[in-house]
């Protein structure tokens, strides 16, 4: 799906109540998988029912079909789109770092609702500022910056803080989630890993009063990473946006307001 073109369409706002008579209605796929996707199936048999019920899925799915519709790259969109519905987290002229963004739905999102491309901020401020990262590479969005590379090299979160030049960020936002192996106590420890990345990441360049949207998903590890975020911010919520399917483990923590170290 080409989606380059999210200035001047319908406002994501209103797209991300796509008209849904029931997402649950879709058939349940196993847990675990990225966006309830199978991680992995036993046989060959079994594999190939599993990716057609997948499909069959995927192709029915209102979100899907909406994503298609306006214009974004993945049904994705609406996570955020719903979640910032409720939260009010995309402002006039902030800041946002958008990590493990590719395909890039997630910063569309942002692009819309921040009017990128639209002239300065409100009273004349600079313009909101936008940098995407992603191990993969992700089509350009104008107005957006983009970061490719693998987030637990050094080097590439070097690369994300010189790009800031020093500048604090009102929103951190990490939909990243590691390929999946399938190997559970595996899959939970990189995924871990990447958590403790994105929170060590927004602990040193969010401004205090700044916040961090980040995907988990439930299972080993994540009431520790919970209770880690209420240590280090002042008010920590569980966010379960329609658009995310029930049967998949994903969740997303919204930390705002930086304790001082
Ligand atoms: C669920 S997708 C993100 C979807 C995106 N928010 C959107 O709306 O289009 C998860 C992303 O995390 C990225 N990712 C996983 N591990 C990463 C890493 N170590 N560094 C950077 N990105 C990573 C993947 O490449 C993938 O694009």
């Amino acid at each position: 799906m080409s989606a380059d073109k999210p200035a001047g369409k319908k406002p994501a706002k209103a797209a991300g109540k796509p008209p849904v008579k029931s997402a649950k209605a879709a058939r349940p796929a196993p847990k675990g998988g990225v966006d309830g996707r199978p991680a992995v199936a036993k046989g060959a048999k079994s594999k190939h029912r599993s990716n057609r019920a997948w499909i069959d899925r995927h192709v029915n799915d209102p979100y899907v079909q909406a994503a298609t519709r306006h214009g974004y790259r993945s049904r994705a969109a609406y996570k955020l789109a719903e979640i910032d519905d409720k939260d009010r987290l995309l402002r006039p002229g902030i800041t946002v770092v958008d990590l493990g963004a590719a395909p890039g739905s997630w910063t569309q999102v942002v692009v819309e609702r921040l009017r990128i491309g639209a002239g300065p901020g409100p009273g004349g401020r600079p313009p909101a500022r936008v940098i995407a990262l992603d191990i993969l590479p992700m089509d350009p969005i104008p107005g957006v910056e983009i970061i490719q590379g693998d987030f637990r090299e050094e080097a590439v979160a070097a690369r994300l803080a010189a790009a800031l030049q020093g500048e604090q960020v009102d929103l951190v936002l990490s939909d990243m989630a590691p390929n999946l192996s399938g190997i559970g106590a595996a899959d939970a420890a990189r995924s871990a890993h990447l958590w403790d990345l994105a929170l060590e990441f927004a602990l040193a360049h969010c401004k205090p009063d700044g916040a961090l949207l980040i995907k988990v998903f439930q299972g080993s590890g994540y009431s520790q990473f919970v209770e880690q975020l209420k240590r280090r911010f002042g008010r920590v919520a569980v966010r379960k946006p329609p658009s995310s399917r029930q049967e998949s483990a994903e969740t997303y923590l919204l930390a705002q307001g930086r304790k001082a170290a």
